[in-house]
């Protein structure tokens, strides 16, 4: 709406004085506001200091004068001009009321002054529209247009006070093309005949006594430069989630043209859901908002507590000719999140435990065999005799590792049985069938290397390992354990088999030092390596104390 006061442009403008005494000096009284009236029509005349200094109204008093006078106007509600709470009413005004007013605020220390001026216009008997003072509007051709009566405002608080009627050129407006809206009218589908001198007129009623207020509205009907169309912003038709009995709210967002009035409203199958829900789902009151060239209008749609039944149903938004709805659904599980989100976390897991077992194989397979299967720790009957072959350079002799400690370990603490040559062969028989019977009742082969003999040249010297490797290697099912008792770096002058069988079986590097007790226990690491290549089937039968003998053996071997 685009109000002009043509006559006497209306404006309120304010002086404000910060003094102690609020004495104002006769130059900064110049600035004064200007408030019309017609003759015999009341008028209420705001202070405004109260609501631009956004003041605790218990903090400061508030009064009227008469320019010249001390006095300040009485508050007596009887009185024809009286302070009404920080208003200065006149019911009615005269001719002679016309002059200058002030409005003085005081608050503890400070004090602010305004002055206005009233001007009291002769009553022009018998006209329909005030020619001296008007006011003017422009509407849009096309658009639902809201014509304002103005100035009612100060009234406004009793509104049941005052009943407004329109008029036209003189003629009462009727109801046909015509909404009648509180103090204000709504012109459906604005046409250049619109235009026109309109009037309304209020009656007004104060402790018992009516009084007339009428003022002069002059309506251009213009053709709309940007005919901005309804739009419904919101919904678009679309869906959301909700969990059933939650309280779902949504607002319906129409843009239109300016002062256009549209009638906007939620309905289910063509009834309001205020009608069809009573009260469980509600319509919100509307709310119109200025925006660049248009208006924006907000009506909600309160669900107070979802039911089964509101899913997929069409809550439609009517905005005058255009209407959209919104759909609620019970909200969708996101299945392909989850199943990625759980894929990955098994992926993980399965990570994990891969990484755990390969780290602690041994100990699990050595755990597993001990506490698992009691069963497994009787011999496999499978007709062999020795749980190992035992082959080693015998460039020491006797070898302490070979002939001490393996012995002390894996027979006396897990319960092996060797055959260590040397030690358990029996005299007479011919060598070679020995080794080979030997070998085949045993299930492993333990091959001990040192690098520090000066010529390790095991097949060379020795045939019956190069018929124990031979017989190793090409023998089925027949497990090899390489021991190095110190690390060998170069193995390219070894000989080839037992190339192939570090290459694909490894060695187990000993770094114990014979001479100490640590080395005799089965729970070391060296000792879980061996362990876990030997057969199943053994444990450790106790940790025996160690004889004391085995280590000074060592210790004399040693040095
Ligand atoms: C106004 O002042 C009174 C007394 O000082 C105080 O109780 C009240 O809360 C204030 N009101 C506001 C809106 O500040
Ligand atoms: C206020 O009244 C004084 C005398 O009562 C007068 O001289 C002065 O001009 C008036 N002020 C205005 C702005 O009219
Ligand atoms: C009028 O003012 C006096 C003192 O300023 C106050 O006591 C009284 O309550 C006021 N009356 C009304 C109706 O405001
Ligand atoms: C308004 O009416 C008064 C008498 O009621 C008269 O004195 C005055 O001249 C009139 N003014 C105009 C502008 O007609
Ligand atoms: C405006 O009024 C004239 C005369 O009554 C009429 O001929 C014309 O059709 C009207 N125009 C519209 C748009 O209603
Ligand atoms: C108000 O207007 C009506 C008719 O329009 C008239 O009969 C009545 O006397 C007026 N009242 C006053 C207080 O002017
Ligand atoms: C609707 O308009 C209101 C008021 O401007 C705004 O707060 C709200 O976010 C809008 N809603 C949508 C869905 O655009
Ligand atoms: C709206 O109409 C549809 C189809 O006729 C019906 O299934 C539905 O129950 C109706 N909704 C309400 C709230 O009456
Ligand atoms: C919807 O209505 C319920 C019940 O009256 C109320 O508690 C709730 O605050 C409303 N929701 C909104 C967003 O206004
Ligand atoms: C929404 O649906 C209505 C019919 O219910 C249709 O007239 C309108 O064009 C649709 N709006 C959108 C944005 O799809």
């Amino acid at each position: 709406m685009k109000s002009t006061l043509r006559l006497s442009v209306m404006f309120m403008s304010f002086c404000l004085f910060k003094s102690e005494t609020c004495t104002v000096r006769d130059e900064e009284v110049y600035n004064a506001g200007l408030e019309t009236v017609i003759v015999g029509q009341p008028v209420g005349i705001d202070c405004y200091l109260d609501k631009i200094l956004h003041l605790n109204q218990t903090t400061y008093s508030l009064k009227w004068y008469r320019n010249g006078s001390e006095v300040p106007i009485t508050n007596k509600t009887d009185s024809r001009i009286h302070q009404h709470d920080n208003m200065l009413w006149f019911l009615s005004a005269i001719f002679q009321d016309s002059g200058f007013y002030t409005c003085i605020l005081r608050e503890s220390a400070r004090c602010y002054k305004s002055v206005v001026r009233v001007a009291v216009f002769n009553n022009s008997d018998g006209q329909c529209f005030h020619d001296e003072l008007f006011y003017e509007q422009e509407i849009p051709i096309g658009s639902n247009a809201k014509i304002v009566c103005p100035a009612l405002g100060n009234f406004k608080e009793d509104m049941n006070a005052l009943s407004v009627h329109w008029y036209k050129e003189c003629k009462q407006l009727d109801g046909q093309r015509y909404v009648f809206y509180g103090e204000d009218f709504i012109i459906n589908n604005v046409n250049s005949n619109d235009s026109g001198k309109y009037q309304c007129k209020a009656t007004y009623t104060y402790e018992g006594n009516k009084y007339n207020i009428s003022r002069s509205i002059f309506v251009i009907a213009v053709a709309s430069p940007e005919k901005k169309r309804t739009e419904i912003l919101y919904p678009r038709n679309n869906t959301i989630e909700a969990e059933l009995g939650s309280n779902v709210f949504v607002e319906c967002n129409v843009s239109t043209f300016r002062d256009n009035f549209i009638s906007i409203s939620w309905k289910v199958n063509k009834t309001l859901v205020d009608i069809l829900y009573e009260g469980r789902i509600k319509e919100g009151y509307q709310k119109d908002f200025r925006t660049e060239g248009g208006e924006l209008s907000v009506v909600s749609l309160n669900i107070t507590e979802l039911k089964r039944d509101d899913y997929g149903e069409q809550f439609v938004c009517y905005a005058g000719e255009v209407a959209a709805y919104i759909t609620v659904q019970a909200p969708t599980r996101h299945y392909i999140g989850y199943l990625v989100g759980s894929l990955a976390a098994l992926v993980f897991v399965i990570a994990l435990l891969v990484l755990i077992y390969l780290l602690f194989k041994i100990d699990i397979i050595l755990w597993y065999r001990k506490s698992c299967h009691p069963f497994l720790h009787k011999k496999v009957a499978d007709g062999k005799i020795y749980d190992a072959y035992v082959l080693y350079p015998k460039t020491h002799n006797p070898d302490c590792f070979v002939l001490k400690v393996l012995p002390e370990v894996l027979e006396k603490k897990c319960g092996y049985t060797l055959f260590i040559w040397g030690r358990d062969e029996l005299p007479g028989k011919a060598l070679v069938s020995v080794i080979d019977e030997t070998i085949k009742q045993s299930r492993r082969l333990i091959i001990i290397l040192k690098s520090g003999s000066p010529s390790y040249k095991l097949l060379e010297e020795a045939p019956e390992q190069q018929i124990a490797v031979y017989n190793a290697l090409v023998h089925d099912g027949m497990k090899v354990i390489l021991i190095e008792l110190d690390k060998i770096k170069d193995y390219s002058n070894m000989p080839e088999s037992i190339q192939y069988i570090k290459q694909k079986h490894g060695a187990i590097q000993w770094k114990g030092d014979l001479t100490e007790r640590q080395s005799y226990s089965p729970s070391t690491k060296f000792w879980k390596k061996v362990r876990y290549r030997m057969p199943p089937g053994h444990q450790i039968f106790s940790e025996l104390p160690l004889v004391e003998t085995s280590l000074n053996t060592c210790q004399t071997i040693g040095r």
